[in-house]
């Protein structure tokens, strides 16, 4: 729509516009059946597999929403590219994920072990699985308690709000979550894990069960729209260097073995979660987030990338 002009001289939009935008994009997927919800967190399986919601949240702080867009939902997945921020806030060294982590995208599962056998880097890159607990392994902490209230803290002043753990959905993974302490262990013996396994899997356990909704993950993902600084409290959340990073991280990674064909049809940074979650991020414009339950097979929800992929064609939101 409006894409024709660079970004400095676009025009003030019409509010109206984002409204209506959503609004569309809601009822052309409001009957869109496709997909399952994720069943191997037992929990999510109970989820109302037709809740459907949409935010749009823009730097200068207007919010838009549509549908279920205060339904809160665990973040799962969605989490990995805030955490990854964290520690490159932490650490103060852009290097950090490259030499410790690994940031190529794999074109393979988020719960792949291949992926960690076949990547010299074996933790392979912040957004799958064995990089996420890496990359919650390196926060500087004592203990596990003070592990896990670093990320929550952080991701709170991402959202500029309280978040609190959904204490249903991290018993269940906890429950069930012997795939992943596997990679972790695995990950010891590579000597790619950097605090004890068992504690980064139980802190990532943790923060993948953080609720948010999608008017919160819009939110988050606008503060990276905005250079880290979040468009409501105006704090410089994440120094502004690193902001491309992690955008960077989300366009190759974020959809797992699907980062390909979303880069392409698409053709912006954003991330999903089992949860059913999508934030997307418009550098210097705005961010747009999704959550519908239903899953397709690489772990994405459907509707939430129909919807995004929809807003973004309408408001003409590619990066390229
Ligand atoms: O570790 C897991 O399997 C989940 N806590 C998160 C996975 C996830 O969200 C993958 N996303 N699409």
């Amino acid at each position: 729509l409006f894409s024709a002009y660079p970004a400095w001289a676009r025009p003030l939009v019409n509010s109206d516009i984002f409204v209506q935008v959503l609004q569309e994009a809601h009822a052309l997927f409001a009957e869109d059946t496709e997909g399952v919800n994720a069943d191997y967190i037992p929990e999510l399986a109970k989820i109302p597999s037709e809740l459907f919601g949409l935010a749009l949240v823009t730097v200068d702080g207007r919010v838009f929403v549509a549908g279920d867009a205060d339904y809160v939902f665990s973040i799962q997945s969605v989490s990995k590219p805030f955490t990854a921020a964290l520690v490159l806030q932490e650490y103060d060294a852009p290097e950090i994920l490259v030499e410790r982590i690994g940031v190529e995208p794999t074109g393979l599962p988020f719960n792949s072990v291949l992926a960690v056998e076949l990547h010299a880097s074996r933790s392979v890159n912040p957004l799958v699985n064995a990089g996420a607990m890496a990359a919650v392994s390196l926060v500087p902490a004592e203990d596990k308690t003070e592990r896990f209230l670093k990320i929550k803290q952080f991701y709170e002043a991402m959202a500029g709000q309280k978040l609190k753990v959904i204490k249903e959905v991290y018993r269940s993974e906890a429950a069930t979550n012997q795939s992943n302490r596997a990679i972790a262990n695995l990950l010891k013996k590579y000597g790619r894990i950097y605090a004890d396994p068992e504690e980064a899997l139980d802190v990532y356990t943790r923060q993948c069960a953080i609720g948010v909704s999608a008017r919160v993950l819009a939110m988050m993902g606008a503060t990276l729209a905005n250079g880290g600084v979040n468009p409501i409290s105006k704090k410089q959340v994440l120094e502004a260097r690193y902001v491309p990073k992690v955008l960077a991280l989300m366009l190759t990674a974020g959809f797992y073995d699907e980062s390909g064909r979303w880069a392409y049809e698409v053709g912006l940074p954003a991330k999903t979660g089992v949860g059913g979650g999508i934030v997307a991020v418009v550098p210097g414009e705005m961010a747009v987030a999704a959550f519908s339950p239903r899953l397709n097979q690489a772990g994405n929800s459907v509707r939430a990338m129909r919807a995004i992929e929809y807003v973004s064609q309408r408001l003409g939101l590619g990066l390229f």
